[in-house]
């Protein structure tokens, strides 16, 4: 990622997500925030930082987003957190946490080349392989299982 390119942070309307936005600020880094206000809030966004609402799952969003915006990182924060909420209707925690992030990081890979940038695609990365605990609830399973490590 170079100096100059800008950091996409889904969730950031979110609680983590905007302290995250408001310390890449500081930090003196170009911020971009994806995020559907489903359960964040447009006035935690600071007008330093460009918003932009939608959801992590629309790719063509995304790679517009990855193009226009020369996005040369990605934090990801968006998702369901709800622990008792999670157990109760664990298909939607699958979807939004697991399902999305997976959408997320296929645009990411792809990295804007749905439009009409010139940027070549990321070179591919070794998958994660995950073993969540049993006991784990579906709030952190479904986070947990979209999250990469080589
Ligand atoms: N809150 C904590 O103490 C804590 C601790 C450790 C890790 N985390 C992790 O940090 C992340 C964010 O947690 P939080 O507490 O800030 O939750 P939050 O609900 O405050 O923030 C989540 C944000 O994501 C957005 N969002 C949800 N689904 C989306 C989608 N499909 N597309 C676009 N935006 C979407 C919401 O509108 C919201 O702004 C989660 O992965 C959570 O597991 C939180």
């Amino acid at each position: 990622m170079s100096g100059d390119s800008a950091i996409l942070v889904t969730g950031g309307a979110g609680y983590i997500g905007s302290h995250a936005v408001l310390a890449l600020l500081d930090a003196g880094r170009r911020v971009v925030v994806l995020d559907n206000l489903v359960t964040g809030f447009r006035w935690a966004v600071p007008e330093a930082a460009t918003f932009i609402e939608g959801d992590i799952a629309d790719g063509p969003l995304v790679a517009s987003i990855i193009a226009e915006h020369d996005i040369g990182a990605i934090i990801h924060f968006a998702g369901s957190v709800v622990v008792p909420e999670s157990v109760s209707d664990p298909l939607k925690y699958y979807h939004n946490n697991t399902a999305k992030s997976r959408a997320l990081i296929e645009s990411a890979v792809k990295g804007g080349e749905d439009t009409s940038s010139s940027r070549p695609p990321l070179p591919p990365t070794e998958y994660p392989t995950l073993f969540p605990s049993p006991r784990m609830r579906p709030s952190g399973r479904s986070t947990l299982t979209a999250r990469a490590r080589r």
